[in-house]
């Protein structure tokens, strides 16, 4: 069993006067609709890159069995299966043993022969972005340690898994922990972290022990440890059970847990962690699936994984796919290759028979609603076009270019038996429920909005409450301390613009004369 150890007793948890030198980064990983920037950071990367000679030969890679898939759970046609390659593998288990025969570790030996820069330039070049929710570039934040760092380095895996819609970490974790493990050895290579945490929510304890067993199994075997294969690093990988907090999924909220604090999300500047994170010394959060890409990406180079997929959208992802389809569940994709239409009806089996498509939430509950009859703009310039809901691509930009998010890869599907004040109500329950309430606009209005919708589909509203339930959105937007803030007012915002008219319809109109009234006041209070 790993045992981490208790902060006090840290050998490396540092002195923390030096903590002003941290320098702020101007942005935050976790606003989704941020510029990709670091442009000229990523051509010198690749620059670099080319440069190296010490990206894997082809040769050194052991060649790795052809998988058999358990009956009934076949990879749809459409997948590419990288990540989750070994996930439903009737020939497969999480053990040690089963990964290295199938060529596991060997892109850790690859990298111990490697210059830790050249790691970063690889995920630089190859244009990984971050799957945990913001499509931040993962090589990009790397840089952000600053340069001449005395203090300790560390590396958190964001095993939190919280975003309503996602579900795909705990597959990896559950089936596959050894590509986790050697993704994050790797990553603590490039960016010299000794100390590593997965924080993993309470509701997994099966992962927890199936991570602590994978790492015991690598230890032993030296993949970790002191002196890893003889390469003189040492590092300690540690599970961290959260208490089963959303707000412990914001990278912030959980370096506080970590810390064993009350995860109240930090106040930004610093936007990133990598300036000032874990007992206020650079650290890199990142989420599961990010952490597995880094061994393919050293495994295939840079420029090969960068050709999965599309421009500035490059690799695969898993999309998690929930709601009203026949066949719900994951599929790993090359990013932007698949449309919204072909996720629907050719991977997941299309809606129910006689059912139309109503609406999508395409990247968590906290992504902004498609309508399924708006249309869309997306591409720049003379490439720019117009678009249905059905022919949106499944990557980052154009999510972005359609007014919502890819996030965290869950793409929740709506059709038309469901009275959206319904959805919209279930969503707000859960950011009531979540909120850390840190801050005001974000505690009240949170809970203020879940109040509203309750009294909609309960049939006691009254048309003006939709208004106030936008006004109470827009309030919180933007005004928080945390992301947290954005991802449950932009539910409200996105329905309330999109389905105001059903919303009305409701409400009840002689509920707004009742407000004039003291004796149906008193009794609307007592309903709540
Ligand atoms: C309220 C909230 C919850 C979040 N939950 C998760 C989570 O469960 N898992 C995750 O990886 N990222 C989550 N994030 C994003 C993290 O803060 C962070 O951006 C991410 O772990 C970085 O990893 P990446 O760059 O690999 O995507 C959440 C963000 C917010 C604002
Ligand atoms: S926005 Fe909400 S969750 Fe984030 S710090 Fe404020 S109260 Fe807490």
């Amino acid at each position: 069993m790993s045992e981490e150890p208790e902060s006090a007793d840290n050998p490396e948890m540092p002195d923390q006067a030096n903590d002003s030198e941290a320098p702020d980064q101007p942005v935050n990983s976790d606003t989704p609709e941020q510029p990709v920037e670091a442009e000229s950071t990523e051509q010198s990367a690749e620059s670099e890159l080319s440069d190296r000679e010490t990206e894997p030969e082809e040769s050194e890679v052991r060649p790795v069995s052809e998988p058999t898939y358990l009956s009934g759970r076949e990879p749809h046609p459409m997948e590419r299966r990288i990540i989750f390659r070994n996930v439903d593998r009737e020939d497969w288990d999480p053990s040690l043993d089963r990964y290295v025969e199938d060529g596991g570790y060997e892109q850790l030996k690859a990298a111990i022969g490697m210059e830790p820069g050249d790691i970063t330039g690889a995920v630089k070049a190859a244009g990984l972005r971050g799957r945990g929710g913001a499509g931040f570039p993962t090589g990009v934040k790397w840089g952000f340690i600053p340069p001449h760092n005395e203090k300790p380095v560390y590396l958190i895996c964001n095993a939190d898994e919280s975003e309503p819609g996602t579900f795909k970490d705990r597959y990896i974790i559950h089936q596959d922990p050894h590509q986790l493990l050697e993704g994050m050895i790797i990553s603590c290579l490039a960016v010299d972290a000794h100390l590593a945490y997965i924080y993993i929510r309470e509701e997994f304890p099966e992962g927890a022990k199936t991570l602590e067993k994978a790492i015991e199994e690598a230890k032993e075997k030296g993949f970790l440890g002191k002196d890893i294969l003889g390469s003189g690093f040492d590092l300690e990988i540690y599970v961290h059970r959260g208490a089963g907090a959303y707000i412990c999924g914001e990278e912030t909220g959980l370096i506080e847990s970590l810390e064993g604090k009350r995860p109240y999300p930090r106040i930004k500047p610093p936007y990133f962690p990598a300036a000032m994170g874990l007992y206020l010394c650079p650290t890199i959060v990142n989420n599961v699936e990010t952490l597995c890409h880094v061994k393919h990406i050293l495994a295939m180079g840079a420029e090969e994984w960068s050709k999965i997929g599309t421009p500035n959208n490059t690799g695969t992802r898993i999309l998690c796919v929930s709601g009203d389809v026949r066949q719900p569940g994951y599929y790993e994709v090359e990013v932007g290759k698949v449309t919204m239409g072909q996720l629907i009806n050719d991977m997941c089996g299309g809606l129910r028979d006689g059912r139309e498509l109503k609406a999508v939430i395409p990247g968590g509950s906290s992504a902004k609603v498609l309508r399924a009859d708006e249309t869309f703009t997306i591409g720049r310039g003379d490439e720019a076009r117009e678009i249905s809901i059905w022919d949106i691509p499944m990557d980052f930009d154009s999510l972005a270019a359609c007014g919502s998010m890819a996030g965290s890869g869950g793409v929740i599907v709506i059709d038309d038996s469901r009275p959206i004040s319904w959805v919209l109500n279930n969503i707000n329950a859960f950011y009531a429920h979540e909120s850390c309430g840190q801050c005001t606009p974000c505690r009240e209005g949170s809970l203020w909005m879940k109040k509203i919708t309750d009294r909609v589909v309960a049939g006691n509203a009254s048309p003006s409450d939709i208004d106030t339930l936008e006004g109470v959105a827009r309030n919180i937007d933007g005004r928080t301390i945390c992301a947290f803030g954005e991802a449950c007012a932009w539910p409200t915002e996105s329905f309330v613009e999109k389905f105001r008219d059903e919303l009305i319809g409701d409400t009840d109109p002689e509920m707004e004369d009742d407000l004039l009234n003291p004796e149906a006041l008193t009794a609307a209070a007592h309903l709540q």
